[in-house]
């Protein structure tokens, strides 16, 4: 079985492209559950450029099924975050520049740090997952931190063809096996499509996908119940088929 995480985050930066109050995330968590999504994720950002306090506040008391926070390290954002308290956090690195979070975590270079806020969480019910590249050191960091999973940066394969993305799979289904050997859950997400998706699930058999930009981008014409039922028929017809 592979969860399906949906990412909510574009229907925010829709609304705060006119300051307004439409659309509004919260009712798109609504649809994206009926639709099927397993979790709920949003990212909030230190610039709050799209998810704002109100939208983490409201899903944490409108969404049945496990909110997932994507957070940076910053000390306001894990202040707010330990207060609101949700089900499951993910740690990624953040730029202000940056479209979208760019690469993993850098765990091997902060493991104290990273330890510490894994421990504030983990003492306060939330569990933790880390967005890594799939490499080994990073992996290795990541158990040391206590984390209990990490998220796989699959970016780097949904952006490659040919042999390319083969070697992206092949990094990708050693770092999976290597996480697993940690006893850490393993997911993936990042760039992942209706088309790129059956190639993560067949190889790399995630606990949980995690995907924004193409079910939010599809819902445009289909809306956002159909676009999660879509994406989740691709993910279990390949666990049907492959799995
Ligand atoms: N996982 C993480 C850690 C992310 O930061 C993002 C983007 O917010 C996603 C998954 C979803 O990526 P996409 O929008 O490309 O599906």
């Amino acid at each position: 079985m592979s969860f399906l995480g949906v990412n909510v985050d574009h229907v925010a930066t829709l609304r705060e492209a006119r300051g307004t109050y439409e659309p509004d995330p919260v009712w798109a968590a609504v649809e994206a559950q009926l639709g099927g999504a397993d979790l709920i994720t949003i990212h909030l950002r230190e610039d709050r450029r799209h998810i704002c306090d109100r939208d983490l506040r409201l899903m944490m008391q409108t969404v049945s099924v496990p909110l997932n926070l994507e957070m940076s390290l910053h000390e306001e954002i894990v202040a707010v975050a330990l207060e609101v308290h949700p089900p499951m956090i993910t740690v990624v690195p953040e730029r202000r520049e940056e479209l979208t979070t760019e690469g993993g975590l850098d765990v091997q270079a902060e493991v104290e740090r990273i330890s510490e806020v894994v421990k504030r969480f983990k003492d306060n019910g939330t569990k933790v997952s880390l967005f890594i590249d799939p490499e080994i050191g990073q992996i290795n960091a990541c158990r040391e931190t206590g984390a209990d999973m990490i998220e796989l940066h699959t970016g780097p394969y949904a952006g490659s063809s040919g042999e390319k993305r083969a070697r992206e799979i092949d990094k990708l289904t050693r770092g999976a096996a290597h996480g697993r050997k940690q006893e850490l859950v393993v997911n993936a997400g990042h760039g992942l499509t209706y088309n790129n998706v059956p190639g993560i699930v067949e190889t790399i058999k995630p606990c949980e996908l995690h995907i924004g930009h193409s079910v939010i981008a599809r819902s445009v014409f289909t809306g956002i119940r159909a676009a999660v039922e879509e994406m989740k028929d691709v993910i279990q017809k390949t666990l049907l088929m492959k799995g």
